[in-house]
């Protein structure tokens, strides 16, 4: 099955690190399943510009700080950049994605949720529209954006970090992507704690011993003591977690 993602941005050279990189870079190249390949496609919101400088903002309507993204350039690079050359009969066939500080907090539940749900299910395709400036007019926003995302309680200067943060962490719990299956169930915030610590060779380290408890071979016991350590490391780095 080949899923494709579009990315409506100004600025498609900033996805080249990611996709050129590490385990989600494979698996947005289409290398890391057979059975389910990622088409990443980028499509130049400015190649959609009608004007003269190729322009694709203006100032906003009723004065303040800053420039919009205009609705009809962005129209059009959805319906010609992506619907028309990707052949979608419709737009019910893609799930378009605006990241905006307005949008449901990402955290690691929703990522698993997008997941499993959106970026493995077969159903839709995805749009991302990586918003610049002041942000896009709203009355784009209202008529073709299903889902809206933020990555946290802060502005960032453009939605191209926030998208490949959103890809990046939901692509883990897509099935058959992740080398080994066991490892996203590991980590920290699946069961509401984090990690416990992790030691490798050398066996010993500026004076500091592994602890002797994980060099025994008893896998029960290891697990009582990683199930401990979660707990100790979570009440001390993040407590927040604990009274959730
Ligand atoms: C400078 S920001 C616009 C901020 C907007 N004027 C506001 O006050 O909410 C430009 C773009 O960055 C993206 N962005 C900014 N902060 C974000 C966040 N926390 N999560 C996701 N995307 C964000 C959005 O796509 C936004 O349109």
């Amino acid at each position: 099955m080949i899923k494709r993602i579009w990315i409506l941005t100004l600025f498609p050279e900033m996805f080249k690190p990611f996709l050129d990189c590490g385990i989600a870079g494979a698996a947005f190249r289409g290398e890391r399943s057979e059975d389910f390949k990622f088409e990443l496609h980028f499509v130049n919101i400015r190649d959609y510009s009608t004007t003269k400088y190729k322009s694709v903002d203006d100032s906003p309507y009723g004065g303040g700080p800053g420039m919009v993204m205009r609705a009809d350039i962005l129209k059009d690079a959805l319906l010609k950049g992506v619907q028309e050359a990707g052949g979608y009969e419709s737009l019910d066939q893609l799930e378009v994605v605006y990241t905006s500080p307005r949008g449901t907090v990402w955290t690691n539940k929703v990522a698993r949720d997008f997941g499993v749900s959106i970026l493995g299910s077969p159903d839709k395709d995805i749009v991302f529209i990586a918003g610049r400036y002041e942000g896009v007019d709203e009355r784009f926003l209202s008529k073709y954006v299903t889902k809206f995302y933020s990555i946290g309680d802060y502005v960032l200067t453009g939605g191209e970090l926030a998208i490949m943060t959103i890809l990046d962490s939901a692509v883990r719990f897509v099935p058959g992507i992740l080398g080994n299956k066991l490892s996203s169930e590991y980590d920290s915030f699946e069961d509401g704690m984090i990690e416990f610590p992790q030691y490798t060779k050398p066996r010993e380290f500026e004076g500091m011993e592994v602890p002797s408890i994980l060099l025994e071979g008893h896998h029960k016991k290891i697990q009582e003591w990683q199930h401990q350590e979660k707990l100790a490391m979570t009440k001390n780095w993040r407590p927040d977690l604990l009274k959730k």
